[in-house]
């Protein structure tokens, strides 16, 4: 147990010293002189397995090799992410960069489209490509998402089932995440889902609608607000703005059947069935006290939907706060513990009148959780929101018992690493033959790989409790990241490095044997970095910090 406590501590601080030192003992011949003694002083191994390790050494030298004069030209990419994929992939690759420059709705979809009917989609799924997804469980790209429903005016996009892509994500399979993108003046048809679900505004202005029993609750939205939407309300809304799009990402938490929802078109019309004309004509003849003939063509008569254009008129009358005062405040469903500050309403700025909860130079974090907002308390989230500067990055940190779901709504490009003992455990032996220095923990002890992966906007990636993790934004614009932190209930972030950092917390003796090394050394490793939560990033470092 100590034996693991302390190798789990080495481990640390070497991916800690990694992000400073920017891995410079990879760069010379002397790491493969090391791996090779490193090969031969393993007492647990036999003549054989110790010729097996050495040979290893230089395979993997020799990969890395390949790889470094593959990368030469500029490429700033994660390892394994780009190292494992040939031209073909790079031209696919290439393609849908030139995508992203569009805008970021339906017209992009085409284009990313385009590009994997041309450089094929099947290059990212044969041998290399599929091996690469086994080891990347927690990211999600656009391919990951079903279109529901798209129409001129709008569409909806949902992430596949957690669990489809990784049995190491059923924790979270209760929840399910989509985006809903409204274009200009669309109105959204009145709708209710068995799900609770939270939006979040991530651009763009609307005006929301949700009906609780006999009132009616009206919100004016915009980035950064936070809505909570109990299962089976109806709501429906409009995007009150003439030129931006409105983009919602929403976490919904089905109630019937877990990790599976459905939506209620409450009105309807051809693409979208209304719920009405679902029953028996006799029925809806009784409940109407109409005739069957008239229901028929009064259901009918709409050819649209789930959304709609709205005119101008229309939507400046629906966007006034007819209702303001009094049906933003209506009774919560649970008691409001003693103490707390009264923020009744369903909907909640992440930005708005409030500090972020870290900030400095290098980035900033926003975050609302069920003491700010009641409501969240129900699903158990906290909803956070980094911005970090570009070319900066996030401490490295974990959640104790915390697992994000995070999606990149801001940006160009970014990256992020973690820790990640199942992966390697789990799966294949040919990864860990990439890297010979994990090849005699086989048997000493835990076994972490890094998991890294590439961030762009709507990436979608999850980060499971007690997994450290860094981001990085690498690109020109700052990386904004949106996240649910699901579970949050008692969980305690815990910064590796910077301000804060839990080793500080270590008493003397503690320090000396976790990390072999006298006091005043661990000190001025784990002391050096004064800032809180975000840094500069690698290349502010001179550069080459993953390789
Ligand atoms: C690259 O991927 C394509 C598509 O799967 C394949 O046809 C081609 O042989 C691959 N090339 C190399 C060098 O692996
Ligand atoms: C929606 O209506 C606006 C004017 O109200 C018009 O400019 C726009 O082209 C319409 N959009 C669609 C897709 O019909
Ligand atoms: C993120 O930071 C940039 C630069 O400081 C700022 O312009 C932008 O508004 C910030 N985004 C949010 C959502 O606060």
């Amino acid at each position: 147990m100590a034996a693991k406590a302390k190798l789990c501590f080495i481990i640390l601080v070497i991916s800690v010293l990694a992000l400073y030192s920017g891995c410079a003992i990879a760069k010379q011949d002397p790491e493969l002189k090391q791996c090779t003694h490193q090969c031969r002083v393993q007492q647990q191994y036999d003549e054989q397995q110790k010729e097996e390790c050495v040979r290893k050494c230089e395979e993997y030298h020799r990969e890395k090799k390949e790889r470094e004069a593959e990368k030469e030209g500029g490429g700033h990419e994660p390892d394994g992410y780009w190292s494992e994929e040939n031209q073909t992939s790079k031209k696919l690759k290439e393609c849908q960069r030139q995508c992203e420059k569009l805008d970021r709705g339906g017209e992009r979809q085409v284009c990313v489209t385009r590009c994997q009917q041309k450089w094929g989609v099947k290059d990212r799924k044969d041998q290399k490509g599929e091996e690469y997804e086994k080891h990347n469980p927690y990211v999600f790209e656009d391919r990951h998402f079903s279109t529901k429903v798209q129409t001129e005016h709008g569409r909806v996009d949902l992430l596949t089932k957690f669990s489809d892509k990784s049995e190491l994500l059923r924790g979270i399979d209760k929840f399910r995440l989509a985006v809903l993108v409204a274009n200009p003046n669309a109105f959204v048809f009145p709708n209710h889902f068995d799900a609770d679900a939270i939006f979040v505004v991530t651009q763009g202005f609307g005006t929301i609608k949700l009906i609780h029993e006999d009132k009616r609750e009206s919100l004016n939205i915009k980035k950064g607000d936070v809505i909570w939407i109990p299962a089976g309300t109806p709501i429906y809304f409009i995007n009150r703005d003439n030129n931006e799009k409105l983009f919602i990402v929403k976490l919904l938490k089905p109630v019937n059947i877990p990790g599976q929802h459905e939506v209620f078109f409450d009105a309807g019309g051809e693409r979208a069935k209304s719920i009405f004309t679902t029953f028996s004509t006799e029925i809806l003849e009784a409940a109407f006290k109409t005739s069957g003939d008239k229901l028929e063509s009064f259901f009918e008569e709409q050819d649209q939907g789930p959304f709609a254009n709205a005119s101008k008129e229309q939507i400046e009358a629906m966007s006034k706060h007819e209702e303001s005062g009094g049906a933003r405040i209506w009774p919560l469903p649970f008691p409001l513990p003693f103490g707390r500050h009264d923020t009744r309403g369903s909907s909640f700025n992440l930005f708005e009148n409030r500090r972020p909860s870290q900030s400095n130079h290098y980035g900033q974090l926003f975050e609302v959780g069920p003491n700010e907002f009641e409501p969240l308390e129900i699903l158990d989230v906290k909803v956070t929101y980094a911005n970090i500067t570009r070319g900066c990055m996030s401490a490295p940190f974990f959640n104790s018992k915390a697992t994000k779901i995070a999606i990149v709504v801001e940006g160009d490009e970014g990256y992020f690493e973690m820790a990640c003992p199942h992966v390697s455990s789990k799966s294949s032996k040919d990864r860990r033959s990439h890297d010979p220095r994990s090849f005699g923990r086989e048997k000493s002890g835990p076994n972490y790989q890094k998991i890294s992966s590439r961030l762009r906007p709507d990436t979608v990636f999850i980060v499971p409790a007690s997994h450290p993790l860094v981001t990085v934004a690498t690109g020109n614009k700052n990386l904004e990241i949106l996240c649910f932190e699901v579970n949050i209930k008692d969980n305690v972030r815990y910064p590796l490095a910077g301000k804060g950092n839990f080793v500080q917390q270590f008493e003397k003796e503690a320090k000396e044997l976790a990390f072999n090394k006298r006091e005043e050394e661990v000190d001025r490793i784990f002391k050096s970095q004064n800032e809180e939560f975000f840094f500069p990033g690698p290349r502010q470092h001179g550069g080459r910090a993953y390789e």
